[in-house]
């Protein structure tokens, strides 16, 4: 059977970091707090001249370099990110076209955190349908610019930046000995829309509006509907915990990784955590923790890697996959 099988890694982060002492400065908040209650230290916020695309034209144009491919072999670019550079057209036609791909097609989807995870899922369909052989996957975010930076609840928790997997359709056995993506658990749930989203959008306000976050309501959810998909994960595999190489989860909070690996059975050795570095990226949050666990040689080929995210919507799904 045709497998959907990580071909390159990579990607781009904004020029500037931003310390917690930094935002102390913005709002009444303490690098203690945020450190005790999320675990972030530091997030990259873009600048003049960065925006989505370009953060994600970085990703995808190192990912090519790691695959050693150009642009002219990529099929279908998918972008998953919640704050494209317009309205429409799509992130992806944008990045399409800063690579010199005129050919294929483009286009973005939009899960907010479970962005990634959602798009991952897109990419294996089209390519175990037959409709692409290579898929450009990019994750890519600049959610400080929808962020109130008079709002000391939120403010704190987001950062920019962009990562990307290139897929590519292999011949596997059908087994879990398989290199590439072994299944995917996809849920989402509007009753709970209102927790997470902002409050603005081309057909209410006219303007782009600001992200609002009941914090405390998400927690609540977060560690269930993470464990929720994972064990459906390992259900579809008839794989366990044990057999894991990597947890690679959203990176949105550290007490809510931790609280998942732990509730999971799930050792913090095995566990990539970057959010102390990155902050919340949302749908760019997986893909620069893998770009971080790939470079510095902790996933190696033929690890099984789990992705898992939880966001606005509520949306949240994982990935099982070998690396
Ligand atoms: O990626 C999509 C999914 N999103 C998430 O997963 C986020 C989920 N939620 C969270 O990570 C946490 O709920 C937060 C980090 C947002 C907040 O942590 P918490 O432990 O739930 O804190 P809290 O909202 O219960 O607030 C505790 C206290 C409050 O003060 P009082 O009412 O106890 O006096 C807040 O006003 O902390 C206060 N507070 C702050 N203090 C200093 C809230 N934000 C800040 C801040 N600095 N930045």
């Amino acid at each position: 059977m045709i497998r959907s099988v990580v071909r390159g890694f990579g990607a781009s982060l904004p020029k500037r970091v931003m310390t917690n002492r930094e935002i102390e400065e913005k709002v009444d908040t303490s690098d203690e707090w945020i450190v005790q209650r999320t675990g972030i230290r530091q997030r990259y916020i873009a600048g003049e001249g960065e925006t989505t695309a370009s953060l994600g034209e970085g990703a995808a144009r190192a990912a090519l370099a790691n695959a050693g491919l150009t642009p002219a072999d990529i099929d279908v670019i998918i972008v998953a990110t919640s704050t494209p550079d317009n309205t429409f057209p799509a992130t992806a036609v944008n990045i399409q076209n800063r690579l010199g791909m005129h050919h294929g097609a483009a286009f973005d989807l939009q899960a907010v955190c479970s962005g990634f995870v959602f798009a991952v899922t897109t990419a294996d369909a089209y390519i175990r349908g037959g409709l692409a052989k290579r898929v450009l996957v990019i994750g890519a975010e600049t959610f400080s610019r929808i962020l109130d930076w008079n709002d000391r609840t939120t403010c704190v928790l987001f950062g920019d930046g962009a990562g990307a997997l290139i897929l590519e359709a292999q011949e596997g056995s059908g087994t879990t000995a398989d290199r590439g993506v072994l299944t995917a658990q996809l849920r989402s749930d509007g009753a709970h829309k209102e927790k997470l989203f902002v409050d603005g959008g081309p057909s209410t306000t006219g303007t782009v509006g600001h992200l609002r976050m009941e914090g405390r309501e998400v927690f609540k959810h977060a560690v269930g509907m993470i464990t929720d998909v994972i064990e459906a994960a390992f259900e579809a595999t008839g794989t366990t915990a044990d057999d894991l190489d990597w947890l690679v989860p959203h990176q949105a909070n550290r007490r809510i990784i931790d609280g998942s690996a732990k509730k999971l059975g799930i050792p913090l050795e095995k566990v990539v955590i970057t959010v102390d570095l990155h902050g919340n990226t949302s749908a760019a949050s997986i893909p620069l923790a893998l770009n971080v666990a790939a470079s510095d040689g902790r996933i190696k080929k033929g690890d099984l890697v789990l992705l898992e995210a939880m966001g606005g919507g509520f949306t949240w799904g994982s990935v099982l996959l070998r690396w």
